[in-house]
C-alpha cells in the first residue's frame, strides 16, 4: 500500500501532518484564553516562507525539501504546551531539544533534527549554526510578526525596516537579505496572507519555479521516503496524541496493536494487516485538535465538551484525506465511533458503509477504552471488557468480530 510515493504526495501528507500540529497549537491558544491568532497555521507559514527564502539563499534538491519539511514540523516538540514552551529562553530550549529528538529518526533525520535544534537561536547566542536553522529561524518570527490580518504596504515596509535594524542581534544578515529581495514580490505578501499555501508550494516546487525538474525531488523521495516515512508519522503521531493528554498513555498504539492481532486471527494478508496498524495508529488523530482541559477534565462532561471531544473523528478523516491515505486506511481509523445501528459519529454511517476494518477499530478502541486505568477508576479486566462489549452486539458492534477479539486478544 505505502511503496514509493511520489515527490508531490510526500509533501502532500507532511502538509496535512502539519496542520494537525497547526491545530494543537490553537488550542492551547485557545485554552488558554488568548485569540486564535498566533497559533493558526503557523507550520504551514513558517514552512512555506522558509521554502522561498532558501531558494533564494541557493538551496536546491535535497537540501531544498528538507529546509521545507522542518519548517512545516518546527515545532513538533511543543505540542501540549506551545505558549509555555515559547514563553521563556530555557523552554524554548527545551520543546527545540525535544523537536530535534522527534525528527531525528525520520529519513534526512540529521538535517532535520538540526534544522529544529537551533530554530530559536540568533546571531546573539554566538554558536554555529546551519543554515536552514537560520531561515526557520526568520520565518518563524516573521510569522508571528505578520499576525493574521492582511499586510498592508505600510506594513511591509514597518516589518522589513524592524527586522534590518534587529539585524545582526536577532536575525542573521543573510536570511535579511533573502527576505528583502522576497519582499519585493507581492505575492509573496498575498499567498502568506490569503492562506492557501499548499498549492503554491507543489507549484514552486514541481513546476520550474525553483528551476528544479520534478524528477531531481523524485529521486530524493524515492531514496528517503514511502513506507518508512508513513510509518514514523504515525507512530510519531501517535506517541503525540497519546502524550497530549495524561489519561491515555499508550491508548493509541495499544488500539493499533489489538486491531492489528485481530487482523491477524481474522486471516489477513500481511499488506492489509500492515494498513490497520496504520490506522489504529492514527485513529484519534482529530484529538490534537479537542482543547487538552477537556480531554484531561476528571468528571463527567457537559452538552457542550461532548460536542467538542466528538469533533476528533471528524479532523481524523479530513486530515488522512487531505494526506492522500487510501480510503480504506481513512475509513478505518475515522469510523471507530460509527455504530452498526447507524447512530453513531460524526457520519451517522449506515451499516452497510461500514466494512470489516471498520467495525473490527470499534471493538478495538472499546476494549482498549475499557481494559486502560482512568484517574478515576482502574481498568477493566479483559473478560470483564469483553462482556461489556458483548451487550452492545447488532447495535454498536458486529457480533461476529466480537468473536474474532476474544480469540485475538483474550
Ligand atoms: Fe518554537
Ligand atoms: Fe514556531
Ligand atoms: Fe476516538
Amino acid at each position: 500500500m505505502f511503496g514509493i510515493m511520489t515527490a508531490e504526495q510526500v509533501v502532500r501528507r507532511i502538509w496535512s501532518f502539519s496542520k494537525a500540529l497547526d491545530l494543537a497549537l490553537i488550542d492551547e491558544e485557545v485554552s488558554k484564553g488568548f485569540k486564535i491568532e498566533v497559533g493558526y497555521r503557523h507550520g504551514e507559514r513558517v514552512g512555506y516562507i522558509s521554502l522561498r527564502l532558501g531558494h533564494i539563499l541557493g538551496l536546491r534538491g535535497n537540501n531544498l525539501f528538507l529546509l521545507l519539511i522542518a519548517g512545516l514540523m518546527h515545532d513538533i516538540g511543543a505540542v501540549g504546551g506551545f505558549a509555555e514552551y515559547h514563553g521563556n529562553s530555557r523552554l524554548m530550549e527545551v520543546h527545540s531539544e525535544l523537536g530535534a529528538g522527534i525528527m531525528s529518526d525520520f529519513p534526512g533525520g540529521e538535517v532535520l533534527a538540526e534544522a529544529i535544534r537551533f530554530h530559536h537561536k540568533t546571531p546573539a547566542d554566538a554558536v554555529e549554526i546551519p543554515i536552514v536553522a537560520k531561515i526557520i529561524s526568520l520565518a518563524d518570527k516573521l510569522d508571528i510578526i505578520m499576525g493574521r490580518k492582511m499586510t498592508t504596504y505600510k506594513d511591509r515596509a514597518r516589518i522589513l525596516n524592524h527586522i534590518k535594524s534587529l539585524t545582526g542581534k536577532d536575525f542573521f544578515p543573510e536570511v535579511t537579505d533573502a527576505l528583502v529581495q522576497l519582499a519585493g514580490e507581492e505575492a509573496f505578501w498575498l499567498y502568506v496572507n490569503e492562506g492557501e499555501l499548499l498549492e503554491p508550494t507543489l507549484t514552486f516546487l514541481f513546476e520550474g519555479k525553483a528551476d528544479q525538474n520534478c524528477l531531481e525531488f523524485q529521486g530524493i523521495c524515492d531514496l528517503m521516503f514511502g513506507e518508512l516515512f508513513t510509518n514514523k508519522l504515525a507512530e510519531t503521531f501517535a506517541f503525540l496524541i497519546d502524550q497530549k493528554s495524561t489519561f491515555t498513555g499508550r491508548h493509541s498504539r495499544s488500539v493499533a496493536e489489538n486491531a492489528y492481532a485481530m487482523a491477524v486471527e481474522l486471516g489477513w494478508d500481511s499488506t492489509q494487516c500492515k494498513d490497520i496498524k496504520i490506522a489504529g495508529l492514527l485513529h484519534d488523530l482529530g484529538k490534537l485538535a479537542v482543547p487538552q482541559k477537556i480531554l484531561d477534565k476528571p468528571g463527567s462532561l457537559n452538552e457542550e465538551e461532548i460536542q467538542t471531544i466528538r469533533t476528533h473523528t471528524y479532523y481524523t478523516y479530513n486530515l488522512l484525506s487531505s494526506a492522500g491515505f487510501p480510503k480504506n486506511i481513512i475509513e478505518w481509523a475515522s469510523y471507530h465511533h460509527e455504530r452498526l445501528d447507524g447512530r453513531g459519529y460524526p457520519f451517522r454511517t449506515p451499516r452497510e458503509s461500514l466494512t470489516t476494518g471498520s467495525r473490527l477499530m470499534t471493538i478495538a478502541d472499546i476494549f482498549t477504552a475499557l481494559t486502560e486505568d482512568r484517574p478515576y477508576r482502574n481498568g477493566l479486566s479483559k473478560e470483564k471488557a469483553m462482556e461489556i462489549i458483548r451487550n452492545g452486539v447488532h447495535i454498536t458492534v458486529d457480533g461476529e468480530l466480537v468473536e474474532i477479539a476474544k480469540k485475538a486478544l483474550l
